[in-house]
């Protein structure tokens, strides 16, 4: 089959499945698309004006298309439509391994398997089956493997579909991708697939590759990317020694054209759902075709980054004049309400640990989902407002870029005396603080 598909189904509507299937439903009015969740309640909200995913741009998609050509379904009612759909998405979670062979590392295949079991239950005639959450290299294998135990006679093409997009911007990302990548065996069910991207990304944009490349080619653009972080924030702890600045050391080194200057901004440490986990992945997957020393290169990206957030929160801990830490930020980046593995989950736990108490402030964050994720959230309270959580405090850990934290009014902020502010985000205006009479502390630099 190389027509058009007609019936898409995807199965998991969450960060990457929503927004995806909401962009192809808008530019392929001509396709039908359906995504399924075990999850009724996040179908719900899928099916309200209070979206599960808070994305610039995707309400007003997800308005003009819901309806028309995209539906949403809990996953027991709507199953049914695998059986006339051309092409399911499996967009569920992988997360970490937490037992088993390969726990603390390997990606946990369970919730993909069971897409498969599914599939291969209900799909007829012949499904293209899309790998569109992060895999392991040679996931589709054992994808492949499961679909062959169907009953039914029903066929199947397996492709890898990874999908690039970044929270916050996902709407742009999938809008105006710098790729879209297609990896597969089969030509007839690849040009299927490119068919639907191609509707509005131009065709050199549409990269096709092997299936092991593909699985492959997302992982390493992850390791990528969070090996720039680990890099510069390397160098930031070398420039608070030295006197140089990290900012303007990333400036100079992002203008060499063959390095570029995205993803060289000095953190507290990276965080998110993706760049750890697909760092691990990648590290068991060397370690399982026995290779120690690409391993351990890999390893060096995610201890750096475990090292960036240690020795923040000792600074803190050192600088702060009081028991009382004012916690500025618990996103993993700003714009977002996500802080899976955020740097301000890590420092606060340490703060914690310490036996110092933690205020903390985020203007997105539901402070008591995070809170739940601390071993001992007794000593940690949320405020409402920067303001508040300043009022008293020793120290404050600056750890994400929220606007907001550029423009304190750190003359009015009523600090302890002699409170030292801490920024791991680079962001803070330091002559306020300097004329408010606070310490200041800045990763990646040496001043004041
Ligand atoms: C990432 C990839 O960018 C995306 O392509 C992939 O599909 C999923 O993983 P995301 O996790 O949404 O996307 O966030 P991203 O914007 O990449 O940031 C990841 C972390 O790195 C954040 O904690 C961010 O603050 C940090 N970061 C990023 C830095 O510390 N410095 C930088 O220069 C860039």
């Amino acid at each position: 089959m190389n027509s058009r598909p007609k019936k898409i189904v995807c199965i998991g509507a969450g960060y990457v499945g929503g927004p995806t299937m909401a962009v192809i439903a808008a530019r392929c009015p001509d396709v039908q698309v359906m995504v399924l969740d075990l999850n009724a309640e996040r179908i719900a909200a899928w099916n309200s004006d209070n979206l599960p995913v808070f994305e610039p741009g995707l309400r007003e998609i997800v308005r003009q298309v819901r309806g028309r050509n995209l539906h949403f379904h809990p996953q027991a009612q709507g199953v049914s439509a695998l059986a006339e759909a051309d092409v399911v998405f499996i967009s569920v979670q992988t997360p970490t391994k937490t037992t088993g062979e390969g726990a603390g590392k390997a990606s946990d295949l369970q919730y993909v398997e069971a897409c498969a079991l599914l599939i291969a239950e209900h799909a007829r005639g012949h499904t293209i089956v899309v790998e569109k959450s992060t895999m392991p290299v040679r996931a589709a294998e054992r994808i492949q493997q499961i679909l062959s135990t169907t009953q039914a006679g029903s066929t199947f093409a397996v492709l890898s579909n990874p999908e690039f997009l970044a929270e916050g911007t996902a709407i742009r990302d999938l809008e105006h991708p710098d790729r879209v990548l297609i990896g597969g065996e089969d030509p007839a069910a690849v040009a299927a697939l490119k068919s639907i991207y191609a509707s509005w990304v131009s065709p050199e944009k549409i990269l096709t590759t092997g299936l092991w490349s593909a699985e492959l080619s997302k992982l390493a653009a992850n390791a990528f990317l969070a090996q720039r972080v680990s890099s510069i924030n390397s160098l930031s702890a070398l420039c608070e020694k030295t006197g140089a600045e990290v900012s303007e050391v990333a400036k100079v080194v992002g203008a060499d054209s063959r390095i570029g200057p995205k993803f060289l901004q000095a953190s507290v440490g990276f965080g998110g759902s993706c760049f750890q986990k697909d760092l691990l992945s990648l590290i068991y997957l060397c370690e399982h075709y026995a290779l120690p020393e690409v391993a351990a290169y890999w390893q060096g990206v995610v201890d750096i980054n475990e090292w960036q957030k240690r020795r923040f929160a000792e600074a803190v801990q050192q600088a702060s004049v009081n028991r009382r830490v004012a916690v500025l930020g618990l996103a993993f980046k700003k714009d977002t309400n996500d802080f899976r593995e955020s740097a301000s989950l890590s420092v606060c736990r340490r703060l914690l640990q310490s036996g110092l108490e933690v205020i903390a402030y985020d203007p997105r964050v539901d402070g008591q989902r995070f809170a739940a994720e601390l071993a001992s959230p007794s000593h940690f309270s949320i405020a409402t407002t920067a303001a508040q959580a300043l009022a008293g405090a020793g120290a404050v850990a600056v750890l994400t870029e929220w606007d907001e934290f550029r423009s304190i009014p750190w003359a009015t902020a009523k600090l302890s005396p002699g409170a030292v502010i801490c920024d791991g985000r680079n962001i803070v205006d330091r002559l306020a603080v300097q004329q408010a009479g606070y310490g200041l502390r800045v990763i990646g630099s040496a001043v004041p």
